[in-house]
């Protein structure tokens, strides 16, 4: 029987951020407040940070979701209910359960789709996309939401500064379609969870209270040395297996945590600076939501067009990270 091979592609694309924006010297000013010392030379020459969304208690993980998906879906030209496929990559759920996916689904007026999150950190991202890819591939979708969506402001202790100015929340949606020729060409995903406690949110819930520690912990040092060291062999991993070499890469779509780090990773490629997304400077550190925030922002504004290819990256807790390759068609 001759079937025509499937592949998957990028149909669309969205985003959506809180309405507060803090600025380093609002949050210096805040923190000080509290006893706090930071100022906003030490987080931009640091981070390259300068400011950051934090959601209000209106705006939520789900609610961010939603308005990203909504715009992913109106770019896709598609109706929500010819979704069959929800993804959501947060480490900062609505809920304990149901997921998130099942909040967004109800949210966009979708009522058959399968809906699950995605728990890979700051790497929530491409592991969501790589898992939707094998899933149109395998015929089990035709087209599927992937969203990276975080409200990583309410897992800060604001007394810690070496971490409460870092993060910040929003939300990244794409949609992935079903395709003839392939948009999506490789991925590859890793973890080392022998590095767990250099970022974590430990605690839990247990007979009603919160066991351990609620509040994200990092070793800003470690996790640094860690994505440095993974990332620029991940990329030319993801590249081998596509046949493809860095200098023909069009964009690098990174985790957005540090700019020493993307221009560290740049180098590593022998990439220049111009082909790199940056958004870190204006959103902070989202987490899952960063990459897939980039990528909207670079596809709205034209910088990414049709038949470039681009890398997307993504590294963070347990210790994860990975990438995805893919030609924009
Ligand atoms: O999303 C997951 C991936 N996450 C990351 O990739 C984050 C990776 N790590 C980093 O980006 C960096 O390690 C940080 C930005 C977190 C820290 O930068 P650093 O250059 O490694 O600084 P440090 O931790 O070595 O701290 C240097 C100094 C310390 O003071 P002393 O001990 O030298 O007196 C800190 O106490 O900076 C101090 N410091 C601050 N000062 C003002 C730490 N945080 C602050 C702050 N304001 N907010």
């Amino acid at each position: 029987m001759n079937q025509t091979p499937i592949f998957s592609r990028l149909a669309g694309t969205g985003s959506s951020l809180p309405k507060n924006c803090v600025s380093n010297a609002d949050l210096q000013v805040r923190l000080a407040e509290l006893g706090v010392e930071t100022s906003d030379d030490w987080i931009r020459t640091r981070t390259g940070i300068e400011q950051r969304f934090i959601a209000n208690s209106d705006e939520t993980t789900s609610s961010l979701a939603i308005a990203a998906a909504n715009q992913a879906l109106a770019s896709a030209g598609l109706d929500p209910e010819q979704v069959d496929l929800i993804i959501v990559a947060t480490s900062t759920s609505d809920q304990i359960f149901p997921s998130t996916a099942c909040v967004v689904q109800a949210g966009l007026g979708n009522h058959k789709a399968a809906c699950f999150d995605i728990q890979a950190v700051c790497s929530g991202f491409v592991y969501a996309l790589s898992v939707a890819d094998a899933m149109v591939r395998a015929g089990q979708a035709r087209h599927a939401l992937v969203i990276g969506a975080e409200v990583f402001s309410r897992l800060m202790d604001w007394r810690d500064r070496t971490t409460c100015v870092l993060f910040g929340d929003g939300a990244g949606a794409v949609v992935v379609s079903a395709s003839e020729t392939p948009g999506i060409l490789a991925s590859s995903l890793h973890a080392n969870g022998s590095h767990a406690s250099i970022l974590a949110t430990s605690g839990r819930l247990e007979s009603g209270a919160i066991v351990g520690d609620p509040f994200l912990r990092m070793d800003g040092q470690a996790v640094f040395k860690q994505a440095v060291s993974v990332l620029g062999v991940n990329a030319l991993e993801v590249l081998g297996k596509a046949g493809v070499l860095a200098s023909d890469l069009d964009w690098l779509v990174p985790h957005q945590a540090n700019v020493r780090i993307l221009q560290s990773v740049a180098k590593k490629l022998d990439l220049p600076l111009e082909k790199v997304v940056v958004t870190v400077n204006r959103h902070g550190n989202t987490s899952a939501a960063s990459v897939p925030l980039a990528l909207d922002e670079a596809v709205k504004d034209g910088r990414i067009q049709e038949n470039q290819l681009v890398l997307l990256q993504g590294v963070g807790g347990g210790f994860t990270w990975g990438s995805v390759l893919l030609k924009m068609i």
